[in-house]
């Protein structure tokens, strides 16, 4: 069997166990491993590095790159062993997130596009370890990646030593599935020259010099599965609204009846949102997205989907089973791709994408806050929101109107941290309805934003604030004195609400 998985038979004698293989490193190193949202995430050498920081006397603290977040506790297991100085570019781990919010972790929340170009450019440091998961190593020694490609090939490109996982768990009919393309040096790079959804454009593994693979660690354990919750009547509601609002611009002749490609947020919004698509008279989609959650392969099994296109494929436990189980029936409808392809800005802008996010919170002009919890507290990160927001023709954030039953608005008069500013925000949908902000002042988008998107609940809270502000003037009328009570009042009581 191995001899399926390791064809490159001079690598054989590499093969040893996690434990070893995490003795490669070092106090202070930058460690970039494989995974984006949980999917083919490297499953034993990090374990082994927490269980050094645990169990060794001197410090064992290291800078960890992945591709976005990692599944099977890893974040958790090594925040718990203190192992980790630095983490970038994303995360969901929630004892993570208290470390960084106690300042514990120096977390730097990134543009996925970007951390490899950063890498690249040696403007983050030189990274000292690669491990990457793989389903096999072919005979020339290039890697074939498992359910994510993430940042993994630049990550094995640049690393001084690559550690591969194989996995077993992982079938090997994943092989093929995966298109490796990185851009050449700047200055003088030519463009990327991927014009369709379903263009391959690279190589179907990550071909690095195979003496720079030191290890080789065998595993036998599937993703974790990914958290997202199922629909409900509100998420039902926001995906009504959307397909409402892009079926009035195919029938004003400003989008054609397919559809430009799609792309969609992680989470259990985005997903279901996505998953509302399959009720819609939209045919033959396209998804050039990041991470293909539960919801690609229901439109694909509603006969909605024609191709997609991401850096991951993270499925809930039933989902798993059968897709992976079934690969070949998907496998000429999709493509694993490097995420500085999957979110490039040229490709993105190319391809004229519908970019849906999600938002924590908007405010009345339409900034977006995705990532700090009352302006202060990191959830997860930017993620690829930034990457696709800017860039895409529509950008649309999505949230449910009210948080914490009811204690919390998603509409404010101003957000009180800001990763996508009224410039690159087209659209703001909530179950409440939607607001298409294209074209609109700042005064016109108040006005839209208050009547659609926001909760009965505090309508009234968000009328008052923007009559006194307009009375005051300015081109984005603000009372800086009241911009943010909502949240203060949210502190000091528990609520919004008065
Ligand atoms: N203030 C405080 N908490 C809020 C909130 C607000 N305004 N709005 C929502 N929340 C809470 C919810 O109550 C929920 O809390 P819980 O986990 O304790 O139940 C949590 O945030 C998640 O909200 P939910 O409504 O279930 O949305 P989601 O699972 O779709 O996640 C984001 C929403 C914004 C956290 C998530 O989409 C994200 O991290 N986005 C940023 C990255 C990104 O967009 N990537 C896309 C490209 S991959």
């Amino acid at each position: 069997m191995l001899d399926d998985r390791i064809r490159c038979a001079a690598l054989r004698g590499k093969i040893t166990s996690a434990a070893d293989a995490a003795q490669l490193v070092r106090n202070g190193m930058r460690v970039g491993t494989s995974g984006f949202t949980r999917a083919g995430d490297a499953k034993a050498v990090p374990l082994e590095i927490a269980r050094r920081a645990r169990e060794e006397s001197e410090p064992l603290r290291i800078t960890l790159m992945t591709g976005a977040s990692l599944g099977n506790d890893t974040d958790r297991i090594l925040t718990e062993a203190r192992a980790l100085e630095r983490r970038l570019p994303f995360q969901v781990d929630a004892t993570l997130r208290r470390a960084i919010n106690r300042g514990e972790v120096m977390f730097v929340d990134q543009h996925l596009s970007e951390t490899v170009e950063l890498l690249r450019d040696n403007r983050l440091g030189a990274l000292d370890l690669a491990i990457i998961e793989a389903v096999a190593i072919t005979e020339t020694g290039g890697i074939v990646p498992t359910t994510s490609v993430g940042n993994s090939a630049t990550f094995a490109a640049l690393a001084q030593k690559v550690i591969v996982e194989i996995n077993l768990a992982q079938p090997l009919a994943l092989e093929g599935l995966h298109d490796i393309w990185s851009p050449a040096a700047r200055p003088g790079r030519a463009p990327l020259p991927l014009m369709r959804v379903e263009d391959r454009v690279g190589t179907p593994c990550i071909q690095i010099a195979p003496e720079k693979i030191a290890a080789i660690v065998i595993t036998n354990q599937p993703d974790s599965s990914s958290t997202v919750l199922p629909a409900d009547a509100d998420t039902a509601l926001i995906a009504g609204h959307l397909v409402e609002f892009f079926q009035h611009e195919v029938s004003r002749g400003r989008l054609p009846k397919q559809l430009p490609p799609l792309q969609a947020g992680i989470g259990t919004i985005a997903n279901a949102v996505l998953s509302g698509f399959a009720a819609s008279p939209f045919e033959a989609l396209t998804l050039y997205s990041e991470v293909l959650q539960d919801s690609t392969f229901d439109l694909f099994d509603a006969g909605k989907l024609a191709f997609a296109s991401g850096a991951s494929v993270t499925l809930s436990a039933k989902r798993q089973e059968q897709v992976l189980n079934d690969i070949a029936r998907y496998r000429d409808r999709l493509v694993l791709r490097p995420q500085e392809v999957s979110n490039h800005p040229e490709v993105i802008r190319r391809l004229g994408l519908i970019a849906i996010n999600t938002a924590l919170e908007a405010d009345i002009y339409g900034n977006v806050n995705s990532t700090h919890v009352g302006g202060t507290h990191m959830m997860n990160g930017i993620g690829g929101s930034g990457d696709f927001a800017r860039n895409a023709s529509y950008a649309v954030f999505a949230t449910k109107s009210i948080a914490k039953d009811g204690r919390i608005s998603s509409i404010v008069p101003m957000v009180p941290h800001c990763d996508h500013n009224e410039h690159d925000v087209d659209v703001i949908v909530t179950e409440r309805g939607l607001a298409n902000l294209t074209g609109l002042a700042p005064r016109e988008r108040a006005l839209t934003v208050i009547e659609h998107c926001a909760h009965p609940l505090y309508r009234d809270i968000l009328r008052d604030y923007y009559r006194d502000a307009a009375a005051l003037g300015g081109h984005t009328p603000h009372r800086l004195d009241a911009a943010f009570a909502l949240h203060t009042r949210f502190a000091q009581t528990g609520s919004m609400l008065p």
